[in-house]
This record gives C-alpha cells, sequence and structure tokens, in this order.
C-alpha cells in the first residue's frame, strides 16, 4: 500500500537512541536557536513585499500569518516531544500517515529549506549592496539582482550561498555563544528601528489603510497575498524540533523552545511593522489599468526606477531610518543585516540537508547521499549538491518569489503535522504526550484551514512550481524510493546508519564524536 507503509514510531525512537548525540540543549538555548532561523529576510527584506501587496493593511497580513503560524506550532510541539527525533515533518508524517505521504512532506521541505537559503541569500544581497554603497564601491546594476528582477546575476547572493556551504562541508560549528551573539545583534537592531520608527509614525501613513482589499485565491496580492507572503518572516520555528536529539528533557524544553521563539518574534514584527508603516508610508503601485503591479515583474520594476519609496527598497527597514534622517543609524541596521542573515542561511542548508540525509537513510534517496565525509563527519555530497543548487537559484530569481516558492512547501508540511496530529490522538490514544496540544479538535483543524487559506493566496506562479515539484517528486518515488525503502518487502529495516556531527548552531565543548 503506498500511502500506508509506516514506520512504527517505536523503531524511529528507536535508531535515534542508538544515535546517542549528547543532550546539552535547555529550553533557553532552543528559544535561542528558533529566534536565530526566524529573524531573517522576512523581517528585514520581505516588508517591502507585503506593503506593495496589501498597502499599510500589511500590518493585519502580519497577524494574520502570526496566528497560522502559532496554531502550526501548536501541533508541531505535540509531535515534536512524542517524537524527539530529527527528520522534523518528514519523520513524524512516515511514523502516521506512510511512506507516501512521508516522501511528499520530505519533497516539499526541499522548498521549505533550500529554496528558503535562497530567499534569504537574495535578501542579504540588498542589504549588502545598500552598505557597500555607502563606501562608494557598490557593483554595477547588472550584479545587484537576478534577470527575473531587474539584473543579470546576483553575483552576491551566489557567493554567499558557495561560502556557507563550505562552511557546512567542513563541519563549522557556530557555538551556542556565536548564535547567543547573533541573536542579539538581530534583536538590537530590531528594536533601534521600533525606538526611532515608531515615534515618527502619522496618521496620513495609515491612509488609505487597505487600497488592494483581501485579494482572491492565486492573486498573490491583498491582505491574505500579503500573509501568505509574509509567513516567510516566521518560517524557521521548526528548526527547534530538529535538535530534538540534542536537547536536554525535550519533552518540555521542545515545546518551550517552539512556541516561545514564535511568541517573541511576533511581537518584535507587529512592532516593527506598526513603524515601517507609520514612518515611511506604505503605498503600492499600481499600473495604467488600476491593478497593484507584481513585485518583482518588470512593470514594477519600470515603476520603481528613480522611485524612493518603501516598497521599491531592497533593504526597506534601513531605508525608513535613512528617509528619517539618520544615515548612521541605518547604516549600522544595514550592518547588522549583513551579518546575521548568513546564519539563517546556514541552519536553512544544514536544515535540508539533514532531511536528504534522513530520507536516504531510509532508503528513500540514493545512498550517496547519506554518504559521510571521513574527516569532517558531515554529509559532504548533499551538502554540495544542495549549496550548488541554491547558489544558482538565488543569484536568478527575486526574493518575493523564492519566499513564495517556499511557503508552498512550509504550509503543505505544517498542514500534514497538524493531521499527523489528530490522526495519532485516534490511532494511538495511549502513547504518552508529554505536550498535549491544547483543544486539539479546535487548533489542529484551524491550523490546517490556515495553512490551507495561505496557500491559496499564494501566487499563481508559487502555486504552479509546487503541483510541479510534488508531481516531479511523485514520479521519483514510484520509480526510486518505493523499490529501494528499507521497509519495502525484502529490504532490512535500518536502525543505526550513519552518524553525523551534533546541530551546527549548539556545538559545544568537546565533539562528542559519530
Ligand atoms: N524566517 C526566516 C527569514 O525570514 C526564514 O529569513
Amino acid at each position: 500500500m503506498l500511502f500506508w507503509r509506516v514506520k512504527p514510531l517505536d523503531l524511529i525512537l528507536e535508531t535515534a537512541e542508538k544515535k546517542s548525540l549528547v543532550r546539552q540543549l535547555g529550553a533557553f538555548q532552543l528559544t535561542m536557536l528558533g529566534i536565530g532561523a526566524v529573524i531573517g529576510t522576512g523581517i528585514f527584506v520581505l516588508t517591502a513585499e507585503a506593503a506593495q501587496k496589501a498597502g499599510p493593511a500589511m500590518m493585519i497580513a502580519f497577524i494574520i500569518a502570526a496566528i497560522v503560524c502559532a496554531l502550526a506550532a501548536l501541533a508541531y510541539a505535540e509531535l515534536a516531544a512524542m517524537v524527539p527525533v530529527a527528520g522534523s515533518a518528514y519523520t513524524y508524517t512516515y511514523g502516521v500517515l506512510g511512506e507516501g505521504l512521508a516522501w511528499i512532506v520530505g519533497w516539499a521541505l526541499v522548498l521549505e529549506y533550500a529554496v528558503a537559503a535562497g530567499a534569504v541569500c537574495v535578501g542579504w544581497s540588498g542589504y549588502m549592496n545598500g552598505w557597500l554603497d555607502y563606501f562608494g564601491i557598490g557593483l554595477p546594476a547588472a550584479l545587484r539582482a537576478g534577470p527575473y528582477s531587474g539584473g543579470t546575476f546576483n553575483v552576491l547572493a551566489f557567493f554567499l550561498a558557495l561560502l556557507v556551504t563550505f562552511l557546512l562541508v567542513i563541519g563549522t560549528s557556530k557555538s551556542a555563544k556565536v548564535n547567543a551573539v547573533l541573536v542579539m545583534i538581530k534583536i538590537v537592531a530590531l528594536s533601534a528601528f521600533i525606538i526611532f520608527a515608531f515615534p515618527a509614525a502619522q496618521d496620513q501613513n495609515f491612509q488609505p489603510f487597505s487600497p488592494v482589499g483581501w485579494g482572491s485565491p492565486m492573486g498573490g496580492v491583498g491582505v491574505l497575498g500579503a500573509a501568505a507572503s509574509i509567513f516567510f518572516a516566521y518560517v524557521g520555528f521548526d528548526a527547534v524540533s530538529t535538535a530534538s536529539e540534542e536537547t536536554k528533557n525535550p519533552n518540555r524544553n521542545i515545546p518551550i523552545g517552539l512556541i516561545g521563539s514564535l511568541a517573541i518574534c511576533t511581537i518584535f514584527y507587529l512592532l516593527v511593522g506598526y513603524a515601517a508603516v507609520g514612518a515611511g508610508g506604505a503605498q503600492p503601485l499600481f499600473g495604467s489599468d488600476g491593478k497593484v503591479l507584481e513585485t518583482g515583474s518588470a512593470a514594477f520594476m519600470a515603476a520603481c526606477q528613480g522611485s524612493s519609496t518603501l516598497v521599491c527598497s531592497t533593504e526597506p527597514l534601513a531605508h525608513v531610518i535613512r528617509a528619517l534622517g539618520m544615515p548612521n543609524l541605518a547604516w549600522w541596521i544595514g550592518t547588522a543585516a549583513a551579518i546575521a542573515l548568513p546564519s539563517v542561511v546556514l541552519m536553512m542548508i544544514y536544515g535540508q540537508t539533514r532531511i536528504f540525509f534522513t530520507m536516504s537513510r531510509d532508503g528513500l534517496l540514493p545512498e550517496i547521499f547519506s554518504r559521510v565525509h571521513p574527516r569532517f563527519h558531515t554529509p559532504h555530497v548533499i551538502t554540495i549538491i544542495t549549496g550548488v543548487a541554491v547558489a544558482l537559484f538565488s543569484s536568478m530569481f527575486p526574493v518575493g518569489l523564492l519566499a513564495d516558492i517556499s511557503n508552498s512547501g512550509t504550509l503543505f508540511a505544517f498542514l500534514m503535522v497538524a493531521l499527523g496530529v489528530l490522526i495519532l490522538r485516534r490511532t494511538q490514544p495511549n502513547r504518552p504526550r508529554p505536550f498535549r496540544t491544547p483543544l486539539v479538535w479546535v487548533v489542529c483543524p484551524l491550523a490546517i484551514l490556515g495553512c490551507l487559506l495561505l496557500f491559496v493566496n499564494l501566487s499563481a506562479k508559487a502555486q504552479t512550481v509546487f503541483v510541479v515539484w510534488a508531481a516531479v517528486g511523485l514520479v521519483f518515488y514510484w520509480l526510486y524510493g518505493y523499490r529501494r525503502s528499507h521497509l519495502a518487502p525484502g529490504n532490512q529495516p535500518v536502525h543505526g546508519g550513519p552518524s553525523l556531527e551534533p546541530h551546527p548552531t549548539f556545538h559545544e565543548g568537546p565533539d562528542p564524536g559519530p
């Protein structure tokens, strides 16, 4: 049965126990890990994208996206505490909904992680270009953006992806302290923005409040279209669950890390959103036909030529502060983004390689994907393949499109997790649940509906990429994974498999070894 070849949860747990990574992370570190993965291109860059889609009503979009994420986080927390192993939504789905759906989730997570890494590279390049401009050594326009966003080749995004890939291959790890410093840099930058932009908010900048309205399915604009895009800003809290195997008392600490990091980021985002609209103005650009222009389109690029509005900025937070007459503070905010965003790329590419690794260990992807470098203990082959792919598409595509595509995969994964929680409540009611989603029969269905709502409001392009990607994945599964799966009749279930170095963010003290 295609969809019901279930990997028993006990086997999943047993596999994880044999890997025996050192359990060293506490609730505080996990929350920092979550914040480190969450705050990135979404708030620093996509604020402009959301403004173009919804105008000042993008503040509502921030709230809608936060609610959907909060519902999903409550579902994630139940599964992550119950099955504290690596692999995240892919592993949970394998244990609950079966291999076929797990495959699609794993395949969709490529969109979540690899494409998100590309989006963050592009977002970073916007701030980095502004930073270089400050010193009068800015790159020519052709090298600042890809061919689909007014340039030829986004050289900075390309090199950032390759640099991060190199660091991951040699097993570079940020210590918990480095992560904490990067989180502080981001928090200080956002706080400075709020402190200086908030008092400059003017009533007239909120009028008209919702010039585009709610939007319509597949339109990718309006408040719901903006919510579907700005959802990207919250993605990453699920990275907490990828550290489950290295967490002390995961049953308590994983839910705290998941929900705590999301809550803190939400508070910052709402304040930043209000301050950006109030101080910078956030009216979208319309075409001669009266329709709002699609971000990244040729018409939008043309309208942005010589325009100094927020929606045209590739570094919107620095832009608002600069427009308020504080170029030095704007420079500091740009510097903070330039320093801190690469760590989000690192987390995303890391997450991607570990999901490929887990799928390969399950036999669903070629074994070479889980080959571990003898010296560095990293899955170097899949890291290089992933990194080169990220470099290529980040050099070509606009940040908004990449973020929307990434969101399509993430929303699908979140939906499956919420569904998985409900099914497990029915099928295994007595399995110990250290964290129980409160009001599960309300929260999980709402999470599912919320994910569907955002999904249908993504742009038609993003939805199409998702459908094509899923179809390619299913063909690949039929041709390869279905037969090679370690759960296929006659194949050996795997209890151990190669081991890796621990999570890159929390590599503290001596290496526990493979
Ligand atoms: N939430 C992460 C970001 O905004 C992916 O960069």
